[in-house]
């Protein structure tokens, strides 16, 4: 499937884990990509989602490469760890000022430009953290639960602009940010089995699985969708099975 001929994309956090999957996958697609990241690479756009000088001088030099801009993949985040007494106040506002206000700045930037794309979408990486409770993730889960209200209000607000807006929410998958905690664990063996167990299909989400439908949203042959929530999880939202599940 080459859908994405002739559309240009922007990936914020676009150098790891999610974003670089999702990069690699609508430029297979025949997308144009930009990687926006505080670590971008050599072919990248160095970008912190928490300045709003950096994120305009980063869109604007995406448009003056590439000539156009369809597609924002809002995907950079950073996490936060303990119960709601664990963060102090400059804590609590850098972590919303990156996860929140960073999704807040880019489609400020980007939206003058998505105006005049006839296939434009924003789609932004939420978590399963907005939905279920997560043990010792206060902060965090709550800037994902605002990245999902996000997503549908601005999915309304810009339908007169033909943008659609909608959020993907992976449960834990196997990126570096992962594999970063596991390192920090006691016994990361053990943690890494207790956090496959928690999801139902018994493993970790891929990035390669959330970059697939990130890529779904964004696709042009989705024009009907929007303001959507799309869990990749592997059922940890919805299902309940009794222990352990054996596959047969
Ligand atoms: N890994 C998971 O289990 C999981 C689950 C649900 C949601 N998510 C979300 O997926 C997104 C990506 O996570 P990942 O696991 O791929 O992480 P990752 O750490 O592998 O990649 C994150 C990327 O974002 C970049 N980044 C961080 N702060 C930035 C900033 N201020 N400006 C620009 N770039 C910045 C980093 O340099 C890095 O390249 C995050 O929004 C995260 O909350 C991850």
């Amino acid at each position: 499937m080459r859908e994405f001929e002739g559309l240009v994309a922007a990936v914020t956090g676009g150098a790891s884990g999610i974003g670089a999957a999702a990069a690699d996958l609508l430029a297979e697609r025949g997308a144009q990509v930009a990687v926006l990241d505080l670590n971008p690479g050599d072919d990248g756009f160095r970008c912190d989602v928490g300045s709003d000088d950096e994120v305009r001088e980063a869109i604007d030099a995406v448009v003056e490469r590439f000539g156009r801009l369809d597609i924002l993949v809002n995907n950079a985040g950073i996490g936060a760890q303990g119960d709601v007494t664990a963060n102090d106040d400059d804590e609590w506002h850098r972590v919303f000022d990156v996860n929140v206000v960073g999704m807040v700045r880019l489609a400020r930037a980007a939206l003058p430009h998505l105006k005049n794309s006839p296939s434009a979408a924003i789609v932004n990486t939420c978590s399963i953290a907005a939905w279920a409770g997560l043990p010792n993730r206060a902060l965090y889960s709550a800037t994902k639960g605002a990245v999902l209200s996000l997503t549908l209000a601005m999915a309304t607000d810009h339908l007169p602009d033909r943008i659609r807006v909608n959020c993907v929410c992976p449960g834990t998958a196997d990126t570096p940010w992962v594999g970063r905690l596991l390192d920090a664990a006691d016994d990361p063996a053990a943690e890494r089995a207790a956090l496959a167990a928690r999801q139902p299909m018994g493993r970790l989400v891929t990035a390669d699985e959330v970059a697939n439908a990130i890529a779904y949203l964004a696709s042009p042959l989705s024009a009907s969708t929007t303001g959507t929530a799309l869990a990749v999880d592997g059922g940890m939202y919805g299902l309940r099975p009794r222990g352990p599940v054996q596959h047969q």
